[in-house]
């Protein structure tokens, strides 16, 4: 067969020069950095995989749209232009800008939440799961066991198992159910996307029983590419099309605008109801800035409402989610325990796996990804225990099944020689796995603690 390349669809404009360090400088910064990840400063990270939130490199058409931003406090033009951008391509009636994804998650939390609640999901992300226990609900995981293996191939990961869902309204009634809490493109089970099939059974369920759907739809658009490329009947639909299909089967959305749609910062809450959603708007007020900008500046809406026409180009997704599994093809053949298929936004290493010989509460993703960074100046980010935390009612470690450490590939940034690099570090620590040694907390915050924690290693 002839081989088929695939290059992106941009050339570059514009560079920033990275900074290399020595083995034994990166040993000082992570001990420094109580082998956090979170804690290195940028300027010492050769290669930043920890996150693809905010990280993207902005089009010149993007850099183009902030010169026209419209710093006005009330009705800045660039909210208008946001607005029709969001109506046209999810759909929804109603628009609230936020600062990012979690004011919107806190604002919709706050406002359909009641004390005793219990909100169903498709595994949990950190921030909306916190911002429903605030507001006095109960997240209750509701995603297919498949989502929970590593190893499993089932294309579709993200799925709801509507049967565990009618296994908790039945137990509790729909009226302790504010709404199904529903994230395209599952970040915690590893990049993995629901089915529109899938959507499609949840929203007739839903809709008979009265309970709404909130879409986390922070990585909507490259689930959509994936229901693309592996749904029957989906191969000749655009991705702008599905994307549409899909949000009109939910009723609301929360956005971080950090991913999807190529931008350094910004999120929204979207709505199709006009009493949530004049409610909604007033509570903005109180934690964001007016409803008109949401803690953003004009500039800020502008550059978002580009990025989303330029998320949904099929080139852009297809170069995407290509270089990600260019990565993760990579470590597979290389016998690199990932979690599988490969996802959209990063290559989930299976550190449970990798690291055998390290207990759960000695935290082995926590350890790997510190390793990782010292072989190579590459920054990933832990999403096992730590990044769970704890049971609010024992206290006790959550241990999920998932102990993993996440690749995580900026938009646009880097180029397959990067991969190269970033594949031939992990490599290498994979051949010294057993001299990693676990870790132990020295300081544990109480909110969301992996973003701050600090450990120290067990033993040399
Ligand atoms: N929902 C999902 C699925 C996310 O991945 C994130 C952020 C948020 C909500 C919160 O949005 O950061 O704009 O407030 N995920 C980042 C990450 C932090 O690295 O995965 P935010």
């Amino acid at each position: 067969m002839t081989k088929q390349s695939w290059a992106e669809p941009f050339k570059i404009k514009s560079v920033e020069l990275l900074r290399m360090t020595t083995r034994q400088e990166r040993e000082a910064i992570i001990a420094e950095a109580g082998y956090n990840t979170f804690l290195i400063r940028s300027r010492d990270v050769y290669i930043d995989l920890l996150t693809d939130s905010g990280t993207a490199a902005m089009s010149d058409r993007q850099w183009a749209g902030l010169m026209l931003g419209d710093e006005a406090y009330a009705g800045s033009e660039n909210y208008y232009h946001l607005e029709a951008a969001i109506q046209e391509h999810y759909g929804y009636r109603y628009l609230v800008p936020t600062h990012q994804g979690r004011g919107a998650e806190n604002i919709l939390s706050q406002l359909m939440i009641k004390q005793g609640d219990f909100v169903p999901g498709n595994m949990y992300f950190t921030t909306t799961r916190l911002h429903q226990e605030l507001a006095g609900g109960a997240f209750v995981d509701v995603i297919v066991d498949e989502a929970h293996e590593p190893a499993s191939e089932h294309p579709f990961k993200g799925n709801v198992d509507i049967a565990k869902l009618d296994r908790l309204v039945r137990e509790v009634g729909a009226a302790r159910v504010p709404y199904v809490s529903l994230e395209a493109n599952v970040n915690m089970a590893g990049g993995q996307p629901f089915s529109m099939a899938n959507l499609k059974e949840l929203s007739a369920y839903c809709r008979a029983r009265n309970i709404p759907i909130m879409l986390d739809a922070t990585r909507a658009i490259e689930n959509a590419y994936f229901i693309k490329e592996r749904e029957p009947g989906y191969a000749n639909k655009s991705v702008k099309a599905i994307l549409r299909e899909m949000c009109d089967l939910t009723d609301g959305a929360t956005v971080s605008a950090k991913k999807d749609l190529l931008v350094n910062i910004g999120g929204f809450l979207a709505l199709n109801d006009e009493g949530l959603f004049k409610r909604a708007q007033n509570l903005a007020v109180v934690y964001e800035g007016l409803h008109t900008y949401g803690g953003l500046a004009g500039r800020d809406m502008e550059a978002m409402a580009q990025g989303l026409r330029e998320a949904v180009m099929e080139s852009h997704q297809a170069a995407r989610i290509g270089q990600v599994r260019y990565l993760g093809e990579q470590l597979e053949a290389a016998g690199v325990p990932i979690v599988k298929p490969i996802g959209s936004h990063g290559v989930f290493i299976d550190a449970a796996a990798f690291l055998p010989h390290i207990e759960r509460d000695a935290y082995p993703a926590q350890a790997l990804a510190a390793a990782i960074y010292v072989e190579a100046g590459v920054r990933a980010m832990e999403r096992g225990n730590v990044s769970a935390g704890r049971d609010p009612e024992t206290g006790a470690n959550r241990q999920p099944n998932l102990e993993l450490v996440r690749l995580t590939i900026p938009r646009r940034v880097y180029t397959q020689a990067h991969m190269d690099v970033v594949a031939e570090a992990v490599i290498g620590v994979h051949q010294r796995a057993s001299t990693i040694a676990g870790l132990r907390l020295t300081y544990e915050p109480e909110y969301l603690r992996f973003f701050q924690a600090r450990f120290e290693p067990l033993g040399p």
